[in-house]
């Protein structure tokens, strides 16, 4: 295991499914242009993705097909970038890495962001995740605590045209009362506990993916639903292991 790992997947269960593969291989294919050096390895990345499954949970192929067009070589170091399609967490600066791309795709399936959909994101960091929210929502707003991994991501973000996401620096536990309230949300740190400021931004019927637990174990994802009537009901999903949210909360 990783240890400079923002978020490993400490056990999975693989499934069989070559139909939803190969269809992903043919959507990758036609949205990349044909100049991308990168192309194939992100194929074979999502093929990877596309035959795994934890805890139950199907990865949702338009997740999937949307993995198949955001390129992760773009939101690396150069030192990274010949890892930048491995199914693992990479190191980004200040001790901050991006995710591993199954825990991208897992929490993004749980997260359900739908066309019209108004989604915050907790821990920016590269941007990734970001933008793979932004090829499924509405409208991304997504808030870093680290100055200098912000303002990079920012850039990169509205370099590659992902025109629908807003970037802030500042401590996410508050959330973005005056941005919300928020059809889903996702927690790319790990709490102590569920925010209260996130569960009171959540809209009924939303969803929040957050990881949940002590920096030095192992933590938890969990499933944050409020229903129709505001009534709030989370499950576990599995155990993984987060960088933790930091800041004066
Ligand atoms: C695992 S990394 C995020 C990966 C990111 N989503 C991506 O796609 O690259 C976690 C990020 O959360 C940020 N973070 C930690 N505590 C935070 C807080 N209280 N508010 C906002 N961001 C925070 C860290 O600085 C780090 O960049």
């Amino acid at each position: 295991m990783d240890t400079l790992s923002a978020a490993v997947v400490f056990s999975r269960r693989r499934r069989r499914c070559g139909w939803l593969v190969l269809l992903l291989v043919i959507a990758a294919q036609a949205a990349t242009p044909a100049d991308d050096p990168y192309a194939a390895r992100r194929r074979a990345l999502v093929a990877e993705l596309g035959e795994d499954a934890a805890d139950g949970t199907r990865l949702g192929p338009d997740v999937l097909a949307v993995m198949a067009t955001v390129p992760r070589h773009r939101f690396v170091p150069a030192s990274q970038l010949r890892h930048a399609y491995e199914n693992r967490p990479l190191a980004i600066g200040q001790g901050q890495t991006i995710s591993q791309p199954y825990i991208v795709a897992l929490m993004t399936t749980l997260a359900q962001p739908r066309r019209g959909d108004t989604v915050l994101e907790i821990g920016t960091g590269s941007g990734y995740q970001a933008a793979v929210l932004a090829g499924l929502a509405g409208r991304v707003y997504s808030i870093e605590i680290i100055e200098s991994l912000g303002a990079q991501a920012s850039q990169r973000l509205r370099a590659l045209g992902y025109d629908n996401v807003t970037t802030r620096i500042g401590d996410g536990y508050y959330g973005w009362p005056k941005a919300g309230p928020f059809d889903a949300i996702v927690v790319t740190a790990a709490a102590t506990s569920v925010p209260p400021p996130l569960i009171r931004q959540l809209k009924p019927g939303g969803r929040m993916v957050i990881p949940v637990g002590s920096s030095f174990f192992t933590q938890t994802l969990m499933l944050v639903r409020k229903d129709a009537e505001g009534r709030v009901h989370s499950r576990q999903v599995l155990p993984v292991r987060f960088v933790p949210l930091t800041g004066a909360h």
